[in-house]
């Protein structure tokens, strides 16, 4: 069984941002990562943005993670739905507290997986996501509205975590639900690099 917990606050940091054309970010980081893994990212990509970083609550031995896994690649859905509810309302929490609007995840491997399921469960929650090495949340994804919203899938085509059609599928089911979806797929491996860094920039630019 999974623990509940009713406590929608997170370790995190806020970065207020200097640019209020830019939509903040919502960063969220792989397993093993914190609140500090991905600001120097997000500086890079969206320069004057809001960032807003949360710490995954879950501690797999010493590794903070977004939501709890049975094995690689196998997630506990229960925990996940319960899990992407409580980051869901820290989001409402932040953005009332910092006076914020809806953000824009950037989530990294696990980050990127409870940013999908924000956009299936809690659609609401996120103006947009970028998605890195990211996978399909649901084996049965709740119907969500996503209409219009931007999505950006940065795969990567050697990555032993995430096979390619899982990649595909995660597309799909976002299109489907309406995301304006650009998914591609780079030559790299489950870790980021320079490409990831370009495309990020110039989607970030743009949405
Ligand atoms: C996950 O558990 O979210 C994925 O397997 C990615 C990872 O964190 O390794």
């Amino acid at each position: 069984m999974t623990a509940t917990t009713v406590d929608t606050d997170f370790i995190h940091v806020f970065e207020p941002g200097s640019d209020p054309a830019r939509r903040p970010l919502l960063l969220l980081h792989g397993t093993g990562g914190d609140e500090r893994d991905l600001l120097s990212l997000g500086r890079t990509v969206a320069p004057g943005a809001s960032l807003l970083s949360p710490r995954g609550k879950v501690l797999e031995g010493a590794a903070p993670r977004f939501f709890r896994r049975l094995a690689e690649g196998v997630f506990d859905e229960a925990d996940l739905r319960q899990r992407t509810d409580e980051l869901a309302d820290f989001v409402l929490l932040a953005r009332e507290r910092y006076g914020l609007p809806a953000p824009i995840a950037l989530g990294f491997s696990n980050g990127a997986n409870i940013a999908a399921a924000l956009l299936l469960q809690r659609p609401e929650i996120l103006a947009g996501a970028a998605l890195l090495r990211a996978m399909v949340p649901f084996a049965e994804p709740p119907r969500a509205d996503l209409t219009g919203k931007p999505v950006l899938i940065l795969s990567g085509a050697l990555d032993p975590i995430v096979p390619k059609a899982n990649a595909e599928a995660l597309a799909r089911q976002l299109g489907e639900s309406g995301a304006a979806v650009e998914h591609r797929a780079l030559p790299a491996g489950h870790g980021l690099g320079q490409a990831d860094i370009g495309l990020l920039g110039d989607w970030l630019a743009r949405n």
